[in-house]
């Protein structure tokens, strides 16, 4: 097949992490016999260096042309000081709601090579564990109203019922695919919102009697995540709770640098993403992990273009590399071989 994929690599350590997805997309394409067009776009703190704000018009209409968008990271300590609607964050908040990518996927997978990485104790990560989180990602109190009111400031949390019924959906669907379990989380002891929430999610429940369902609080989530991960098939959680949530399951999966995302909307277009940041820190100095972007790039294949073969390809040559001992330095371990971004990257595509 033929494919456009409109590529943001952004700032800090998105486009070395970045080129080593699209390298392995282009292995990929080559060894199945397909032709995809990347094409480079603006976005983040570099799109405000170059155009003043940091998602331009153009960047939004390439996405709309093209079949999948992969995109790095955003953010970084220079445009710290900016006001908010002007920060990097703003093109990615923007970008997400441009495009309707109302859906975050956020698979949390400990390899079993990687057990020594996982911060559990062996007896609680067991043989290793595979959840998902499904984020909301263009409600809540992300988008919400906000401001400042002389020695005060505000953030609002508001979800519409038409906005929780379409992502508890994608979470009744994405049990059904797996182990057909699904923990909604919420703080609905507490949050309006989250009595609402949960109410739409009882009444959906009604429609997919084939999958186990059961609430749950995010502070109990957030304890039950490190107590005993295996319990988990799909979590189906607001904006801001999904992202607090995938940061702590992916830790357990060994690091932040692991977790790949899938952004999606209604239709087969998505935007593809690790759930990491920039990490200016490291960033130009070859030691980021580019993990997260190269399983991205496998959900790309997946969701976006309907290619299951060539995603489980992608993510079988990781499991190698994996298990020929290499590692980048945030997921070092006894008797491992300390590889730099490009050199993992090189040991997928020569695996795949
Ligand atoms: C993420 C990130 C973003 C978010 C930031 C960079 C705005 O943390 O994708 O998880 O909060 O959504
Ligand atoms: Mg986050």
């Amino acid at each position: 097949m033929t494919a456009k994929i409109t590529v943001i690599p952004g700032d800090g350590i998105g486009p070395e992490i970045t080129r080593e997805a699209v390298l392995t997309l282009q292995a990929a394409a080559e060894r199945f016999g397909h032709t995809f067009a990347f094409t480079e776009a603006l976005m983040g703190g570099i799109a405000i260096d170059q155009t003043g704000v940091p998602l331009p018009d153009g960047t939004v209409s390439l996405c709309r042309e093209s079949d999948a968008v992969l995109l790095g990271a955003v953010g970084g300590p220079k445009w710290e000081s900016l006001p908010g609607h002007l920060r990097p964050e703003a093109g990615l908040l923007g970008i997400r709601a441009a495009l309707g990518l109302y859906a975050n996927l956020r698979p949390a997978v400990l390899h079993k090579a990687l057990r020594d990485a996982c911060p559990l104790r062996s007896e609680l990560a067991g043989d290793g564990f595979d959840l998902m989180i499904v984020r909301e990602l263009t409600g809540g109190i992300y988008f919400g109203e906000r401001g400042r009111e002389g020695n005060a400031a505000f953030d609002t949390e508001r979800y519409t019922v038409s906005e929780i019924e379409r992502i508890g959906r994608v979470g009744f669907e994405q049990a059904r695919l797996r182990r057909g379990k699904l923990c909604s989380v919420d703080k609905a002891n507490v949050l309006e919102t989250s009595r609402l929430w949960r109410e739409v999610m009882h009444r959906l429940r009604g429609d997919y009697p084939d999958v186990e369902y059961r609430d749950m609080l995010v502070d109990n989530a957030a304890m039950q995540l490190v107590r005993d991960p295996r319990q988990f098939d799909v979590i189906v959680t607001s904006n801001l709770f999904g992202d607090i949530l995938s940061d702590e399951a992916s830790m357990l999966t060994g690091s932040i640098g692991m977790l790949p995302s899938a952004s999606l909307g209604e239709g087969s277009f998505g935007l593809y993403e690790p759930i990491h940041g920039s990490a200016p820190d490291i960033a130009g100095t070859n030691r980021a992990n580019p993990i997260a972007a190269i399983l991205s790039a496998a959900m790309l294949l997946r969701s976006s273009l309907g290619l299951p073969a060539e995603a489980a390809a992608i993510e079988a040559a990781v499991a190698e590399a994996f298990s020929q001992g290499l590692r980048t330095g945030d997921i070092m371990g006894e008797g491992c071989r300390l590889a730099g971004t490009a050199e993992m990257g090189g040991a997928v595509r020569d695996a795949l």
